[in-house]
């Protein structure tokens, strides 16, 4: 198969959809790939890197899009891009149709088969190409907490592992998914004292089984959380209730039972946040204080360690995109169920039926698609 990596346009889109190595895999697998020049350059990988993996580098994102038979992007095509995407071309990209009608649209116009990252789902209801943008976020979390928990930073001033003598840092991790799982992890790796809260109780019976002794689990609920914030000095948010706004965990009235300087970092804020002080900032502007918490509530996290995250990305994708590219997308989500739920929009017709319902557009059954 003729395969296209575009750069990314995107604001502030460092990441690249194909490194060096998952050249080498597609090239052993026989298939053509080219590279739009620079395309990895955000994520630290040279044109030269991609030639000598195999890859051929092309000036221009418009002779990618016109020679690929497959478009292997990270984000969603912008509008730039629309009128360069051809009828039958598949792509594999992330959409999030759901929070875009214009992209829908578009993709519906172009009559192209578009293969959704965030939608590819396992037997265990699980999403494999969003769990490792969860676990950077997680992992970061604490990075970013640490970091403003310093006193010119406007935090507490607190090391999150004390020293000999002197008390660690009190961490409380609400949600005990993907994210709160990393973040609890590297939190107490410092050397914290650290507190996973979920509603899940089994959940918990896990976390307690497999996390170091300076972690304690509890149950969320509001009581538990009031009396737990008067002494925590960083509170990281990662709960996820799928397909529906974050629960306001703490909310305004609660910040005045903080010491002033707590850093809360919302990781939830891309589905609205949980804490209700939240809104989405940037890595431009990561931060704000109200009644003197300090809130970090960059949506797209990751985004500050593109090296990372792509490579955590592709390590998940490469596997769905050697399948793609060696059974052709018809052949491929016949015989695989995870990527057949990644089908969203196919040759003008919606087969995902989150997007149809969140435009109020006709849907077609996936499997009559064949
Ligand atoms: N900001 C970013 O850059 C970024 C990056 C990646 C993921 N995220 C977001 O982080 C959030 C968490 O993702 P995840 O992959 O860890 O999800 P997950 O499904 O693995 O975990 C969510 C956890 O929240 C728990 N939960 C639900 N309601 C709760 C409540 N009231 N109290 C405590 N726990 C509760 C669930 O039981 C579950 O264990 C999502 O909203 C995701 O989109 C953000």
């Amino acid at each position: 198969m003729i395969i296209g990596v575009p750069k990314e346009i995107k604001n502030n889109e460092n990441r690249v959809a194909v490194t060096p190595a998952g050249i080498t895999e597609f090239r052993k697998h026989g298939h053509t790939v080219y590279v739009q020049t620079d395309a990895g350059k955000g994520s630290g990988f040279t044109d030269s890197q991609y030639t000598e993996a195999g890859a051929i580098i092309l000036s221009s994102i418009e002779e990618v899009y016109a020679i690929a038979e497959m478009i292997i992007k990270v984000k969603e095509p912008i509008a730039s891009e629309y009128n360069l995407i051809k009828e039958n071309q598949l792509l594999f990209t992330y959409f999030h149709f759901a929070s875009s009608e214009p992209l829908t649209q578009a993709m519906i116009a172009r009559k192209a088969i578009c293969l959704a990252y965030e939608t590819v789902e396992k037997s265990d209801r699980s999403l494999p190409l969003l769990i490792p943008m969860s676990e950077v976020a997680g992992r970061m979390a604490v990075q970013e907490g640490a970091k403003y928990l310093e006193k010119p930073m406007g935090g507490f001033g607190i090391l999150l592992g004390g020293v000999a003598g002197v008390k660690p840092a009190n961490v409380l991790v609400l949600g005990g998914g993907i994210v709160g799982t990393q973040a609890a992890k590297m939190a107490a790796g410092l050397g914290a004292n650290v507190t996973i809260a979920d509603i899940n109780l089994q959940r918990l019976r896990y976390l307690e089984d497999i996390m170091p002794a300076n972690v304690d689990t509890v149950i969320s609920n509001e009581y538990n959380i009031r009396d737990l914030i008067k002494s925590t000095n960083l509170i990281i948010g990662g709960v996820l209730i799928p397909g529906a706004k974050a629960p306001s965990l703490i909310t305004r009235d609660m910040l005045k039972l903080m010491k002033p300087g707590t850093v809360m970092v919302d990781v939830a804020i891309d589905q609205g946040g949980c804490f209700e002080t939240s809104h989405a900032t940037t890595h431009e502007d990561p931060i704000y204080e109200v009644d003197g918490v300090v809130h970090y509530c960059v949506a797209n996290m990751p985004g500050a360690v593109p090296y990372t995250s792509t490579l955590a990305l592709t390590n998940a994708t490469l596997p769905y995109a050697l399948l793609l590219a060696d059974k052709g997308w018809q052949a491929a989500c016949q015989s695989n169920e995870e990527l057949k739920k990644g089908l969203n929009i196919v040759k003008g017709n919606i087969v995902f039926k989150g997007v149809s319902d969140a435009w109020k557009l006709p849907y077609t059954d996936v499997n009559s698609i064949f």
